[in-house]
């Protein structure tokens, strides 16, 4: 562990990226999806020279600039600071293999964000046909930036094999565009874009919901009917593009999901399963309410109503993270870095010359239970934490320090049949260290 560790009670850093994340992929995947609705909303109000229409797409772009230029770039900014307190390692590598990857994406940011302002401010002022076109230059700006992140994200899933052969050599940066285009590059570009329009039109019905359906009808009628059809291309499409990314992802990883699916009920590890029928089940419950609540009944269609499909929307979204996360375990990066920062390749050299000296951190004279939390802090708290999620206090109450023995030894030595691989990384260190770790993880326990 070269970097500080950085302990958040009871929840455990992961869940504070997570719920930033969950936000920022709500906000971001709409500032791309609803930078396309502006433009043609504002083209149909054009062609069909309606004025009430353009009077409700203008008062939706202050609603978007809002959310979109302050929640989206904050919660961002919360990501980064995040992902670089609770994983240095992971962060550090996804800076340095896409120096230019990210060059490229705070130039679109700057285009995103200053093109979304411009429109915004210029309804009314400028020509309608010029309008039109700053409302086209950010839909193609917002979309680049999801083509640009997509790479990185996948990236992360799986990095194929050309650039994984050169990891560790430091020539990495020489295999940037097959890292980039990764094998679940395309399918989770569409899987994404898909999620985009549908967030577009759940986002516009929050607008449309405020419509007054008395004094408004056939605007309300319409408007909401247009915003709902957004949704629907995207559910169409997205089961068959969700089983082309699962075909890229891992076999390993996905045998994950097959497992679960196979002791659903019974398994000692099911929640990618649960997650992934989670999001399933939200997903046709949001095609459900919008189908009969919007479609079918549009004037009576509420806020109540528009803030339950969002909050399903974020149901969606948060199962289907953490089902890619899940995915992903025991890598932060596949097959190239666990998600405790621990390389892969790194493991024999640790296993030989200890994992502690790498902690400038702890104290030179630290006691056997100090050097045993180090251990702990370093290589399990990415994914446990001491009390309450995945609580170390839990999964040890009923074992003695024989079989905490039992389970390191399991842990450490990681064989392929080992019921612990496809989640928990190979446990690194001396002997010496794997005995502090067992000692203190004992300790936390006791008395018995
Ligand atoms: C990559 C994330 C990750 C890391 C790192 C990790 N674990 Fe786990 N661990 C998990 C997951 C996921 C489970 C399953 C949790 C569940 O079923 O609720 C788990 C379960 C466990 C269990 C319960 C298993 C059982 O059969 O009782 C123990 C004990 C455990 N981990 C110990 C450790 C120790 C000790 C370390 C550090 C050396 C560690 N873990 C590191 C993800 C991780």
């Amino acid at each position: 562990m070269n970097y500080p560790f950085w302990d958040v009670p009871h929840i455990g850093s992961g869940w504070v990226i997570g719920i930033i994340a969950i936000f920022h992929i709500m906000i971001s995947h709409f500032a791309v999806g609803g930078g396309l609705y502006l433009p043609l909303a504002e083209r149909k109000a054009l062609r069909e020279g309606r004025a009430d229409w353009l009077e409700k797409v203008r008062g939706h772009s202050k609603f978007f600039l809002i959310l979109t230029g302050v929640f989206g770039t904050v919660s961002g900014v919360g990501i980064w600071f995040s992902i670089g307190l609770a994983n240095p390692e992971g962060t550090s590598t996804l800076i340095h293999n896409f120096v230019f990857g990210w060059a490229i994406e705070w130039v679109l940011f700057m285009v995103e964000l200053s093109t979304a302002v411009v429109y915004y401010y210029t309804w009314g002022r400028i020509s309608n046909e010029l309008h039109l076109k700053v409302g086209y230059v950010y839909a193609v700006a917002s979309f680049l930036t999801l083509v640009i992140i997509n790479g990185i994200l996948g990236f992360m899933m799986m990095p194929g094999e050309p650039w994984l052969a050169v990891a560790g050599t430091g020539q990495e940066a020489s295999r940037f565009w097959q890292a980039f285009f990764n094998p679940t590059y395309w399918p989770s570009l569409l899987l994404r874009s898909a999620v985009c329009v549908s967030l577009a039109g759940i986002w516009a019905l929050v607008t449309c919901s405020r419509i007054d359906g008395e004094a408004e009808p056939r605007l309300k009628t319409e408007m909401v009917r247009w915003s709902a059809k957004w949704l629907l291309p995207s559910f169409l499409a997205m089961p068959f593009i969700l089983v082309w990314y699962l075909w890229q992802v891992p076999e390993a990883q996905r045998a994950l999901l097959q497992l679960g699916m196979s002791t659903i009920g019974t398994g000692a590890f099911t929640q990618v399963t649960r997650m992934a029928l989670l999001m399933v089940i939200s997903s046709v419950t949001v095609v459900g309410v919008v189908y009969f609540l919007a479609w079918r009944l549009p004037l009576s269609f509420g806020r109540a109503h528009a803030l339950a499909v969002l909050f399903l929307g974020l149901v969606v979204t948060a199962a289907g993270e953490y089902s890619r996360e899940m995915l992903r375990k025991p890598y932060v990066i596949g097959r190239h870095m666990y998600s405790n920062g621990v390389r892969k390749s790194d493991v024999e050299r640790l296993n030989r010359d200890g994992y502690l000296p790498n902690s400038p951190w702890l104290p030179a004279n630290a006691t056997v239970l100090q050097r045993g939390e180090g251990m702990f802090r370093g290589q399990c708290m990415a994914c446990h934490t001491v009390d309450a999620y995945r609580p170390m206090k839990r999964l040890m109450a009923g074992r003695d320090r024989e079989a905490i023995t039992r389970l390191l030894a399991i842990l450490h030595d990681s064989k392929p049949d080992s019921p612990y691989k496809s989640f928990m990384p190979p446990l690194v260190g001396t002997a010496e260290e794997i005995t502090a770790l067992g000692d203190y993880l004992d300790s936390l326990t006791a008395p018995k």
